[in-house]
């Protein structure tokens, strides 16, 4: 449906790439580089054609002249020179002639990364505005136009969309993987077919769920999301994590009424207390109190999760199992992860959190695929293309058929 990269006639062109480099900093400095790294293959493969490489990337929001100097790509640009070792230039310019000098200048191969796009977020919201003069400018620098942010493709902004419009366009190495692995494994799975879905709001997800359960043959809960299904069901579920809205409760009322056969449900949790730090304590999910918040699945869930893991052929993992960041609810994240690794199905994980909880407990190299998108992940499950290369119109078109 996408054009390739493959399918390009790009030999010594000037290529604009946008990629997703949004990676995560802490105290200055990158915290993860996996963006980074699964963005080599097309940037590579560029650099085999002779091509002059521009790249563009978001970092975080920019709502200030704050954010702008807080969210530079400099640092991505120093990691991507040492990781190409190669010659990579980055530039915060904004003039087009200036920028179209350097593009002359440059050598084939050498990359020039442009700074944050979204620094065109302040004072007016011209990247995720769309601004079409803007898409124009960027892409006034080069022949062809290569979407790999697979990331953000679910969003509609200048710098996915808007160059789009203006330059021969096709998808890189890294969306086309994304998307080959997410139609192969979790859109057409082979049965059986497991989905473990967990993390904090149901109402983010509920959709998700809804289009997923038809599909699957289980879907074994976690997280916030376990909690709210609970809680509507009846059980005293005390302060923990739910989402708690009246049309949230009748949607998941239908939902679990529906799909009873296939939703699983904790039998025991880990719980804190909301007013005593110290406290922990394992029980079944009848008796959870009012001051308890449920943190982690217990035991006997993950021996139930188990089996049911250990007969899928494949497995969709999204969102993370308890509150892992505190090694005293990781168990449950950290036990399911070893079960998925040991059970020999096909297993892509996707989902922001649960993939970097995937790396930081270090099973990344130990899945089908872990997907570089949070919620672009869950986008392109639910409508099948990715809003930054589509036309508003052309995609209800292709919903109705
Ligand atoms: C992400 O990290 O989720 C992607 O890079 C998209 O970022 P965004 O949610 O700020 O658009
Ligand atoms: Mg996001």
């Amino acid at each position: 449906m996408y054009k390739l990269l493959q399918d390009m006639n790009i030999d010594n062109k000037k290529v604009i790439v946008r990629l997703d480099l949004n990676v995560p900093f802490k105290d200055g400095n990158i915290l993860d580089d996996f963006k980074i790294v699964q963005s080599l293959d097309t940037i590579k493969y560029l650099m085999d054609k002779n091509c002059k490489i521009i790249i563009l990337s978001h970092l975080g929001k920019v709502k200030s002249e704050e954010d702008k100097k807080k969210n530079s790509l400099e640092k991505v640009a120093v990691r991507l020179k040492e990781l190409l070792k190669s010659n990579v230039i980055f530039s915060k310019q904004n003039d087009v002639e200036e920028l179209k000098g350097l593009v002359d200048k440059i050598n084939p191969k050498d990359i020039i990364l442009l700074e944050n796009t979204r620094t065109q977020d302040f004072p007016k919201k011209r990247e995720s505005g769309c601004d079409l003069k803007l898409a124009e400018f960027w892409a006034s620098l080069a022949d062809i136009f290569v979407f790999d942010a697979f990331g953000t493709s679910h969003r509609r902004h200048a710098s996915t969309y808007g160059i789009s419009k203006y330059l021969p366009t096709c998808i890189g190495l890294l969306v086309q993987k994304e998307l080959e692995m997410l139609n192969k494994n979790v859109i057409n799975a082979e049965h059986p077919f497991t989905i473990i879905m967990g993390g904090a709001k149901l109402d983010d997800k509920i959709e998700l769920m809804n289009k997923l359960l038809p599909k699957c043959d289980h879907m074994l809960l976690t997280g916030g999301i376990a909690n709210t299904c609970l809680a509507v069901i009846g059980f005293q579920t005390g302060n923990s994590l739910r989402t708690k809205t009246p049309e949230i409760t009748e949607q998941v009322k239908f939902m679990l009424k529906k799909y009873k056969d296939k939703i699983m449900l904790p039998f025991d949790v880990i719980v804190g207390n909301t007013y005593d730090d110290k406290f922990i304590d394992q029980k079944n999910v009848s008796e959870v109190e009012a001051n308890e918040e449920i943190k982690d699945i217990g035991i006997k869930t993950i021996n139930i999760y188990k089996d049911i893991i250990n007969n899928s052929k494949s497995i969709f993992v999204n969102g993370t199992v308890g509150l892992y960041e505190d090694n005293r609810f990781a168990n449950g994240t950290r036990e399911i992860l070893n079960i998925l690794s040991n059970s020999g199905a096909n297993v892509i994980v996707g989902g922001g959190d649960s993939a970097s909880a995937t790396r930081n407990l270090g099973y990344a190299d130990k899945f089908t695929f872990v997907s570089t998108g949070g919620g672009a992940t869950l986008e392109y499950i639910i409508k099948e293309r990715m809003d930054a290369l589509e036309d508003e119109e052309t995609t209800e078109d292709i919903e109705v058929l």
